[in-house]
């Protein structure tokens, strides 16, 4: 019996060749999976491209907002007919903490209880609190009387 019973004639030395060549194939194999995996997000949002109708022009007041769900049964979505005529939609999930916002017609403003996140209405962009991004807006198409929602801007 020996002290140190390691046969160093059976190791498997692992030579600078082929580790570089695990790193290049691992990373390699990384890289297809990474472009495949954005190609099919990129196809699933492309999907979610459905026209549907929302509501009539006249449903929805001056300075008023309607509640709507777009572009699945769970997103939650608002129209604003802004003072002045025109007809935006957001969605309502906040970009900090995904809370749902509201519109204030009082204050002209896209409002988050959760943490005081204020949304300017017009752009959607984030005037004050912890959101730093623009909520996601609804693409629209007026057609006759008939507001529908085609898209959304990520
Ligand atoms: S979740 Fe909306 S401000 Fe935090």
């Amino acid at each position: 019996m020996s002290e140190f019973p390691y046969h160093w004639d059976a190791d498997e030395l692992v030579s600078r060749r082929e580790l570089l060549q695990f790193a290049v194939y691992t990373s390699g194999t990384l890289f297809a999976a990474t472009t495949l995996l954005a190609l099919l997000g990129l196809i699933r949002s492309q999907e979610r491209h459905d026209v549907r109708p929302i509501a009539r022009v006249g449903e929805v007041p001056e300075g008023e907002a309607l509640y709507f769900r777009y572009p699945d049964p769970d997103d939650e979505a608002v129209l604003l007919h802004l003072p002045g005529g025109r007809f935006v939609a957001y969605s309502q999930k906040c970009t900090h903490l995904s809370c749902s916002v509201y519109y204030q017609p009082e204050h002209t403003r896209l409002f988050c209880p959760c943490h005081n996140g204020i949304f300017n209405p017009l752009t959607g962009d984030p005037v004050a609190g912890p959101p730093q991004r623009r909520l996601p807006q609804i693409i629209l198409r007026q057609e006759g009387d008939l507001l529908y929602a085609v898209g959304q801007v990520p």
